[in-house]
């Protein structure tokens, strides 16, 4: 099944201005569900931009973006973060937790507009607490979280809402090496959950890795492979 189709899509920043800038050009792509896809390019070439449209955080100027059968380039913005919401989990390279919280209320924060029973709420966090192998620092703020922690916890946090399909822009480019291949051991468990993976990274670590269904480089805003 084609869980993620891009047609003819274009990002122009500052369209019709002097500094108008084509972040993205006439970019097509089918990803299948479940597919883990790595998205390579140099720091400017448009990883984040792409993925910032999948995950319907920006719009794009031109093209379709069709998940799951729905349009979310045509979709009013309202629905838009409600789709995201249940369909997609979006890891940021800087975590953006809330500090202030706990890891476990981090990890809940995507669900409190669910009306859930409070056993309800427990199982789900517990359930992504526990496939991001964080479970144990539940309590602590998140302010107090090691590099590798806050990782593990952005990740539940993108898990709990159990989407179809995760996001992650340079999910190791604030981690040491054995949490990086921490983070590559957890895309495996990812794919046996059967999720659609899309990893935008420049770091090596993600090379040759026999699980990644797909590679696709991104050069000045084309996919050239
Ligand atoms: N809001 C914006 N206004 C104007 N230009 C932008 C904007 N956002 C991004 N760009 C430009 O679009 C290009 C692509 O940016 P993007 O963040 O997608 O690159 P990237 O491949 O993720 O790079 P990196 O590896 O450094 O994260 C860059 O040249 C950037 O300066
Ligand atoms: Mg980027």
């Amino acid at each position: 099944m084609i869980e993620i189709e891009v047609k003819n899509l274009y990002k122009i920043y500052n369209e019709n201005r002097q500094n108008e800038f084509t972040a993205l050009k006439n970019i097509n792509l089918q990803i299948k569900s479940g597919e883990i896809v790595v998205i390579k390019g140099k720091s400017g070439s448009g990883k984040s931009t792409l993925l910032s449209i999948l995950g319907g955080i920006s719009k794009p100027t031109k093209g379709d973006v069709i998940i799951e059968n729905e349009n979310i380039a045509k979709l009013p913005d309202i629905y838009i973060s409600n789709f995201r919401n249940e369909k997609i989990g979006f890891i940021f390279q800087s975590f953006n937790l809330i500090n202030g919280l706990t890891t476990y209320d981090n990890v809940k924060a995507p669900l409190v507009l669910k009306k859930l029973k409070k056993q309800e709420f427990e199982t789900k966090i517990k359930k992504a607490l526990q496939i991001a192998n964080i479970q144990h620092k539940s309590d602590q703020n998140v302010e107090n979280l090691s590099g590798g922690e806050k990782q593990r916890c952005a990740i539940a946090r993108a898990l709990v809402m159990n989407p179809s399909i995760i996001l992650a822009d340079e999910p190791t480019a604030n981690l040491d090496k054995h949490n990086s291949l921490i983070f590559i051991d957890m895309l495996k468990k990812l794919k046996k959950l059967n999720k659609t993976v899309i990893v935008a990274t420049h770091d090596s670590l993600f090379e040759h890795l026999e699980f990644v269904n797909r590679y696709i480089n991104i050069n000045d805003a084309e996919i050239i492979t």
